[in-house]
C-alpha cells in the first residue's frame, strides 16, 4: 500500500541515515528524503535502500539529494510535512554535548534558513546537539510557531533509563516505564517517582544507591558510546527515538513522550525550551503534559531549566 506524505531528514550520517531507513521501513510516508552536504552520500544511500525494498517489502520512495549552503538542491524537500535535523557534527570521545555549540549553531542556522524557505509548513524536529539550544536556534531561526518545533532527547534518555534497570533486573524492556525530564545533558533530570517495573514502583524493587547509579549512567548514557566508538555517536536508539516522534505526527496519534518543548507556564516555568513529556500530533506538540514531581524532581527540573535558559539565550547571537 502506497504511504501518504513526505518526509525530510537533513545529513546523512549514521543518525540521519537510520532515521531515514527507520521512517521508510514503517511504509507508512509516500517518500522519505534524505540531504547532505556531500555530494554522492544521500544519492548512494537512498539508492542502497531503495534496493532493500524488494527485500524488506516496503513502498515508501527515497530520494537522496545533495544540497548546498546557499540553498541548492532543497527544491527536492518542498512539501515535507515534517523535517527532521540531524546536521552537525558529532562528540569526539571526552567531549561534552555543550562543546559542540558554536560550530553547529553555525550549520543548524543555514540548514533551518533553507528549510523554512522550501517547506514552510513543516514540523521541525531537531536532534543536533546540544539538543536544547539547536531546538531553541531552530524555532528562532525558522519563526515557526512553537508548536511547531521540538527537539528529540527524551525518548532516547528514558529508553536507555528503561533498558538499565531492565538489565539490572533480568526483566523484559517492556515491563518497565521510566521518566526522564530536562535537558538532553549535565542537567537531566530521570524521574525515579514515574518508574515502575511491571507496575510496581522501581523503589520498591531497587535500592536508592541502585537507582542512583541507573541515573548516573543515564545521564553519561551518550558519553559512555562515544568513548566506546572513538568516532562518531550512537544512532541507533537516537533514529529510533526521532523516527517514533515523526510517526506520531504523521499519523496525528497524541501519544504521549518525552520531548524538547516549549514550555509555557508549566511546572511554574515559561518562556523556555526543556525536556518535558508532551501529546504529539499533527502540528507538533499538541500540548505540554504536566505531572506530580516529588520535591526534589520538581527542583531538579527547575534548576535544568535556568541552566538551559542561559544558554538559549547565548545560542540566538551564535
Ligand atoms: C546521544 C547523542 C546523540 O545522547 O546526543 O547519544
Amino acid at each position: 500500500m502506497a504511504g501518504k506524505g513526505k518526509v525530510t531528514v537533513v545529513g546523512a550520517g549514521f543518525y540521519g541515515s537510520t532515521t531515514a531507513q527507520r521512517l521508510a521501513e514503517y511504509d507508512i510516508f509516500a517518500e522519505v528524503v534524505l540531504t547532505d552536504i556531500i555530494e554522492g552520500r544521500p544519492e548512494g544511500l537512498a539508492l542502497d535502500m531503495n534496493q532493500s525494498r524488494p527485500i524488506e517489502g516496503f513502498e515508501t520512495k527515497v530520494t537522496g539529494q545533495a544540497t548546498g549552503q546557499a540553498g541548492e538542491g532543497y527544491q527536492a524537500i518542498a512539501g515535507s510535512g515534517i523535517v527532521i535535523i540531524t546536521a552537525g557534527l558529532p562528540r569526539k570521545p571526552g567531549m561534552s554535548r555543550m562543546d559542540l555549540i558554536e560550530t553547529n549553531a553555525k550549520i543548524v542556522r543555514n540548514v533551518v534558513e533553507n528549510v523554512t524557505k522550501y517547506a514552510p509548513d513543516a514540523v521541525l524536529i531537531v536532534v543536533s546537539n546540544p539538543l536544547d539550544e539547536m531546538t531553541a536556534l531552530a524555532a528562532k531561526v525558522s519563526g515557526f510557531p512553537a508548536h511547531r518545533v521540538m527537539g528529540q532527547a527524551g525518548m532516547l534518555d528514558t529508553a536507555r533509563f528503561s533498558f538499565f534497570v531492565a538489565e539490572r533486573l533480568g526483566v523484559p524492556v517492556g515491563s518497565v516505564r521510566t521518566l526522564t525530564l530536562g535537558s538532553h545533558g549535565d542537567t537531566m533530570v530521570p524521574v525515579p517517582s514515574a518508574c515502575t517495573v511491571d507496575g510496581k514502583p522501581l523503589a520498591s524493587l531497587l535500592s536508592a544507591a541502585d537507582i542512583d547509579q541507573l541515573v548516573t549512567r543515564t545521564r553519561n548514557g551518550g558519553g559512555e558510546i562515544v568513548a566506546l566508538l572513538k568516532t562518531g555517536s550512537a544512532y541507533y536508539a537516537p533514529s529510533a527515538a526521532a523516527a517514533r516522534m515523526a510517526r506520531a505526527v504523521a499519523e496525528d496519534s497524541g501519544a504521549v513522550m518525552p520531548v524538547c518543548a516549549w514550555v509555557d507556564g508549566q511546572y511554574g516555568i515559561s518562556g523556555v525550551y526543556l525536556g518535558v513529556e508532551a501529546e504529539i500530533g499533527a502540528g507538533g506538540v499538541r500540548r505540554v503534559v504536566e505531572r506530580e514531581l516529588t520535591g526534589s524532581e520538581l527542583a531538579d527540573l527547575r534548576t535544568a531549566a535556568e541552566a538551559v535558559r542561559a544558554k538559549q539565550a547565548d545560542v540566538a547571537s551564535l
